[in-house]
Parts: C-alpha cells; sequence; structure tokens
C-alpha cells in the first residue's frame, strides 16, 4: 500500500485503495473505490483503465461503471479462501438478485462460481447467460407452479422455503421429472444480527423458511418423498453484517439439524450459510476481509461438525453485495445548487432514487467524490439532491465535497449491489446504462433506456384513443 501526499488527505484521493500491486490486491469489500482506481494527469478518475469524465462523454449519465478487475478479485478471493481455509468440498454461488445482468452473470460464471436466483426472471437471465442449470439453486418465499415448473425443466435445484412449495414441487416433480429434483430445505435459524430490519432473515419473526417448531415434520414428510432428492439444508441471517459471529453461530445450528436429517433418512450432505457479508460504504464502515469471514465460517463449520459428530458437508456461501458491490460506481452530471442560508446547500444530480433507491429505502450512506476534480480539497459540506419529484431523493446529506459547478462528473462509489436490481423508472426516467472496464477498454452491458423503451409496454385502447367528454 501506498500512503497518500499529506496535501490530498482532504480530497478524493483519500478514497483510492492506494494498490502499488495488483498481483496481491486487497480484499474488495473494504475498499471505497474499485482496485484499480487511480488519478490521472488532467487531475480526473480513472477506473480499469478508463477516464471517468470521457466515459461519460460517451455514454452518458448517469453511467453505472463495472470494474472488471474488482469483480473477479472479489470472486478469487471468496473461492480461494474456501479452498484454504476448508477442509472439505466448498461452492461459492453468487447471490444474482444483487445484480442480475448477462454480462455479470458470464463474468462470475467464467470465475468458476455458481448461482442463487429468486425468480423466474433472475434463472432465465442466469440460463440465458449461458450457465449450467446444475450450478443454480433457485430461491425465493412464493415460487409460482410456473416458476417451480421452469426450476424443474431446467434441472437447477430448489431451495424450498415452505410447504406449499414442497407438496406442489413433489407433486411437478412426479408429473414431469424422469428424476427426482433435487433440493435444500430452507430454515430459519432464530439468529439476530445487527443490520437493517428489512434486511434481516434469520430471526424468528421472519416471513422465510421452516420455522425451527416444523423442522422435523419437514423432514419425515421429505423422507417420504420419492419424487424429491433432499440434499441440503440452508438458512440467511441477513446483509451487510460486520460481525462474524451469527454466522459461526449458524453453522453449529445447521450442523445439529443436519445430523437430525441423517437421522430421519436424508441424504443430506450440503450445508449452504447464505450470505450477508458487508461492505465499506463509508469510511466508518469496518467490514471483516472477504478471506477472514471465509475462514472464520469454514473453521465454525468444521468444530461444528466435529462436536456433533458428523462427516463435513459441502459447505456453499450464496454472497451478494460483498461480491459486487464495491466493484462498481455510478457517474452523474451536477446540475443546479440551491442554498439556503444557514441550513444547507444542495446541488442536484441528473439521477437519484429511480438508479438508487438505497438511500430512501433503508437511509443507507454513501460517499462521493467529483470525478474531474480529484485533487481539489473536499472544502465544502453540501446535500446531493436526486432529480426526483419526492424531497425525500437525497442521495447523500452532508458530503463533503469541493467547490462545483454545473457539468462536473459526481461518482457515487460502492455501487454495485442492489442498485441497478432495484432501479425503476419512476418519474418516467430511463434507467441508465452499464459499461464494464477493463485495462483500457470500455463495453456497454446494459443500454440506456429510451423514452422509446418507456412506452414499449404500454397500451392504449382503441376505444379511449378518440374519446373526449
Ligand atoms: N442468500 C439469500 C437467501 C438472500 O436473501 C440474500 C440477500 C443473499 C443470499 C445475499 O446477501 P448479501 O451477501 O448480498 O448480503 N436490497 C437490500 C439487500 C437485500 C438482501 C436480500 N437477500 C439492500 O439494498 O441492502
Amino acid at each position: 500500500m501506498l500512503s497518500i501526499d499529506r496535501n490530498l488527505e482532504n480530497s478524493g484521493h483519500q478514497y483510492l485503495s492506494q494498490v502499488d500491486d495488483l498481483e496481491n490486491p486487497p480484499s474488495p469489500n473494504q475498499s471505497l473505490l474499485p482496485l484499480t482506481a487511480k488519478v490521472n494527469k488532467n487531475d480526473t478518475l480513472e477506473i480499469g483503465g478508463c477516464d471517468v469524465e470521457l466515459l461519460v462523454k460517451r455514454f452518458g449519465s448517469p453511467l453505472y461503471i463495472l470494474d472488471e478487475f474488482t469483480l473477479r478479485t472479489a470472486c478469487r478471493q471468496y473461492r480461494e479462501g474456501f479452498a484454504n481455509h476448508y477442509s472439505g468440498e466448498s461452492q461459492v454461488i453468487y447471490a444474482s438478485k444483487a445484480w442480475s445482468c448477462l454480462a455479470v452473470c458470464r463474468i462470475i460464471d467464467s470465475e468458476g462460481l455458481g448461482f442463487d436466483v429468486v425468480s423466474g426472471g433472475e434463472l432465465y437471465t442466469t440460463l440465458q447467460a449461458g450457465v449450467s442449470s446444475d450450478k443454480i439453486y433457485f430461491h425465493g418465499n412464493n415460487k409460482s407452479a410456473a416458476e417451480l415448473e421452469l426450476a424443474v425443466e431446467s434441472g437447477c435445484t430448489v431451495i424450498i422455503d415452505n410447504w406449499l412449495e414442497l407438496k406442489t414441487l413433489a407433486a411437478i416433480s412426479s408429473a414431469k421429472s424422469p428424476k427426482p429434483v433435487p433440493i435444500l430445505l430452507r430454515l430459519t435459524p432464530g439468529i439476530e444480527c445487527h443490520t437493517h430490519e428489512y434486511i434481516k432473515t434469520g430471526h424468528l419473526d421472519s416471513k422465510f423458511g421452516f420455522d425451527p417448531n416444523q423442522i422435523e415434520e419437514v423432514f419425515s414428510f421429505v423422507s417420504g418423498q420419492p419424487a424429491l432428492n433432499c440434499i441440503g439444508l440452508h438458512a440467511h441471517i441477513g446483509s451487510q453484517i460486520f460481525e462474524q459471529q451469527p454466522h459461526q453461530d449458524l453453522a453449529d445450528v445447521l450442523a445439529q439439524w443436519l445430523k437430525k436429517a441423517n437421522e430421519y433418512g436424508l441424504p443430506v450432505n450440503i450445508l449452504n450459510i447464505g450470505g450477508g457479508l458487508g461492505i465499506r460504504y463509508t469510511e466508518t464502515d469496518d467490514p471483516p476481509s472477504i478471506t477472514n469471514w471465509v475462514k472464520a465460517v469454514s473453521e465454525a463449520t468444521e468444530s461444528a461438525c466435529h462436536k456433533h459428530q458428523i462427516p463435513l458437508p459441502k459447505l456453499i456461501a450464496e454472497p451478494g453485495r460483498s461480491l459486487i458491490g464495491s466493484s462498481c460506481v455510478t457517474a452523474y452530471t451536477v446540475g443546479g445548487n440551491k442554498e439556503v442560508p444557514d441550513i444547507r446547500n444542495y446541488i442536484a444530480i441528473d439521477g437519484g432514487m429511480s438508479d438508487n433507491p438505497r438511500p430512501i429505502t433503508y437511509q443507507s450512506l454513501y460517499r462521493s467524490v467529483i470525478a474531474n476534480k480529484m485533487s481539489a480539497p473536499m472544502s465544502r459540506n453540501v446535500t446531493v439532491a436526486g432529480k426526483h419529484c419526492e424531497s425525500g431523493d437525497v442521495v447523500i446529506k452532508d458530503a463533503n465535497l469541493p467547490e462545483t459547478e454545473p457539468g462536473d462528473i459526481l461518482v457515487v462509489m460502492a455501487t454495485g449491489a442492489y442498485n441497478y436490481s432495484m432501479a425503476s423508472n419512476y418519474n418516467r426516467i430511463g434507467r441508465p446504462a452499464a459499461v464494464v472496464v477493463n485495462q483500457g477498454e470500455a463495453n456497454l452491458i446494459i443500454e440506456r433506456e429510451t423514452y422509446q423503451n418507456l412506452l414499449e409496454r404500454d397500451r392504449l385502447p382503441e376505444r379511449l384513443i378518440d374519446f373526449r367528454v
């Protein structure tokens, strides 16, 4: 790591990961800007060897800029972490709800990871990206019969969430599948973790998974279903978690249940401990590195298996945010400003809650830089407002930024997870384009939505066309 020049400490340079050796990169989830971020001779931010200002000139704004190197690094650190720290078989599967599109699926598939999908749409995207169905796990608390049929036809593994789904899938499998459908059972482990209320899932009062008091009944039912092949158990406790203890506790709970499942004659030998590792959005966020997290859950699983005297299962983790969150930024163009004396200075950008709904939904915090003024002192306290007709459409409250003027490029960091995937067309604003950057090359991976695109699925019934009261 290089140190920052004193004069630049209070500038955009503070967010660079200062990587001097890309052969041995730091953990992406601990970095605010993608690992390849640099400041070039024009004092402009460069990602993946591409000048961000030029990217905006070429592709427009807002623009999601995905750094392939950072994404691949996160994939490798997860995969190698398990290979180094877990003695049994392991598999890392990407929770594609974080960002599902063809290019992202291709990159992650090429790194040897599997996929978690939660809807027919995510399953379809993943299959279209060329992912083999034996690497796909289908989640969701209310999969429709059509989605279950698609799952059976495609040959993926289904993670069963509840009784209705269990019975529906057993019927579909008996009628349509030549061989038993592989399933995992999702259980609610009753583990609390410190994160936003909306993204906790492991506590008992959760809509996901079988309640612990139903488990034996479920094991007994499944053991009598020749059309289902129950190969594993799953639990997910929440998202954006910095503590390691909840996942260590989870390993113990799942190991106990695995032993119980085996007592019912189920050939269960997969434990899927979900995702949840957090990332750095602000300087005060301090998540464990990917490698340390993997080591902690691997050791906890091994010691739980030892304690409960069961052989080591295949261990699956399904990270989303920590795989892709830190590899992307969103570039916006600065518009006007409004000074409210003694209260607040607003600067407006050309996007907001429709391309990043996390601040308004979860009060999430973000940091930003002015890409074309990376060395300028961040001497102003401003509020970065989106362009939507809603007072709450504030991307960053109290941001430290240099003096800005209309046309500057404001970059919000760590927007790879749950930004594009949660984007909307609120106010009939088209969703932004996305590019992947790598070694000076930029490729469009998602086109910007045009006005025409916004109307593509609108239908105007004939009787309304000329009707006037
Ligand atoms: N597995 C399951 C079953 C999940 O429900 C999730 C996330 C993951 C894995 C991946 O979790 P991650 O590694 O990304 O923490 N929209 C929210 C996050 C919702 C997370 C939903 N489930 C946000 O923007 O913070």
